[in-house]
């Protein structure tokens, strides 16, 4: 008996050292301690054992049961090692390989607008302030001489917000930062300043976009004329849309300025000779402006008889799409790749494929 158990228990390491894989040894533990097992069975059979060899026997079978465990407790820990170290090995990230690029996006063309009338105007001295998209009726309204149920209000039919405590709404009109300058200048002293940025208004058919971009420019001083006025927006168009460019005014009417004058440019497409796109009048009407009225001077606390200052507010969109070509408005605002893509400049370092 004890010979068949030395036999069988070297046979078993033997066995177990040789084992390469999890399920080797899962195989191995099914041929001895499964339910017909080597082992299981040696443990049966004693009851076919003579009663005084029966301790003998249990302490065989003992010994054999637990040298299979240890070493199969052993082989495991070394087997699951091994696959840990493998699986590492197999992961292991090579950093000589050549990275993936980054897609990195462009630009969008409005912000590149956005930014070269920003320069444009700094180097003629000017600030830039932005204002909060989310502004109070005074602001967008009653400090720019619409008082509350003024007719004019309506053309800017607009989103309200409201809490418990006050209602807001979303800007209309970059005018409001004319409102927030003037106030915030506590001196009331002279003001050079743009407004870029993004207003809201309930519009909303091919042409027209609940969204758009708008700057606005003020300008506070003593001895300011509609000169300052003309000779200003004469040069930035012509900087924006080229030396031949010309401008002339149109009288019109905004209640926050007095006079008011609408502002149109040659055609950039004919130049002035008459196509489809100026419907063959040869201009182009792009900018409302006009001298601040008295009434919005006073209200943000300026005096009228000392101070005067011009006003003027652009659609960014229109200088986008005249600069760079585009046709349909909408595509501004769909952000297809594709589109946006076209204005990424290698200088800009955009890894647009
Ligand atoms: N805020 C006006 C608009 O949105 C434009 C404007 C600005 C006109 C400043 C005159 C002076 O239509």
């Amino acid at each position: 008996m004890k010979d068949k158990i030395e036999l069988l228990t070297k046979e078993l390491i033997k066995k177990l050292d040789n084992v390469e894989s999890i399920k080797e040894l899962n195989d191995l533990k099914v041929e001895y301690m499964g339910k017909k097992g080597i082992i299981t069975e040696l443990q049966s059979g004693i009851k076919d054992v003579a009663k005084e060899d029966k301790k003998e026997y249990g302490m065989n079978v003992n010994i054999i049961r637990n040298t299979f465990n240890e070493n199969y407790d052993k082989q495991l820990t070394r087997l699951k090692e091994m696959e840990i170290s493998k699986k590492i090995e197999e992961e292991r990230i090579d950093v000589t390989l050549p990275s993936k690029r980054i897609r990195q996006g462009s630009k969008h063309p409005m912000t590149r607008i956005q930014e070269e009338l920003e320069d444009l105007f700094v180097a003629m001295g000017y600030d830039v302030y932005d204002g909060p998209e989310i502004e109070t009726d005074e602001n967008c309204f009653q400090k720019l001489n619409l008082p509350l149920g003024h007719p004019a209000r309506d053309s800017q039919d607009t989103f309200y917000l409201e809490n418990e405590y006050e209602a807001y709404l979303l800007r209309t009109q970059t005018s409001t930062g004319q409102v927030r300058v003037m106030e915030a200048n506590k001196e009331k002293g002279p003001i050079r300043v743009v407004c870029p940025g993004k207003v809201y208004r309930r519009d909303d058919d091919a042409t027209h976009s609940h969204q758009f971009m708008q700057m606005e420019g003020l300008v506070i001083d003593k001895n300011v004329s509609m000169a300052d006025l003309k000779g200003t927006l004469s040069t930035f168009c012509k900087k924006l849309l080229g030396e031949k460019t010309d401008i002339r005014f149109r009288p019109s009417y905004f209640p926050f300025t007095e006079p008011s004058v609408e502002v149109d440019v040659t055609c950039f497409k004919c130049g002035g000779a008459g196509c489809s796109l100026c419907k063959q009048t040869g201009w182009i009407e792009v900018l409302g402006a006009g001298m601040v009225h008295p009434n919005v001077l006073k209200m943000s606390g300026y005096d009228p008889e000392k101070y005067q200052g011009f006003a003027f507010g652009t659609g960014l969109d229109r200088f986008a799409m005249f600069r760079f070509g585009i046709t349909d408005i909408r595509t501004l605002y769909g952000n297809d790749v594709r589109f946006l893509n076209q204005f990424a400049r290698k200088d800009e370092n955009n890894e647009v494929k």
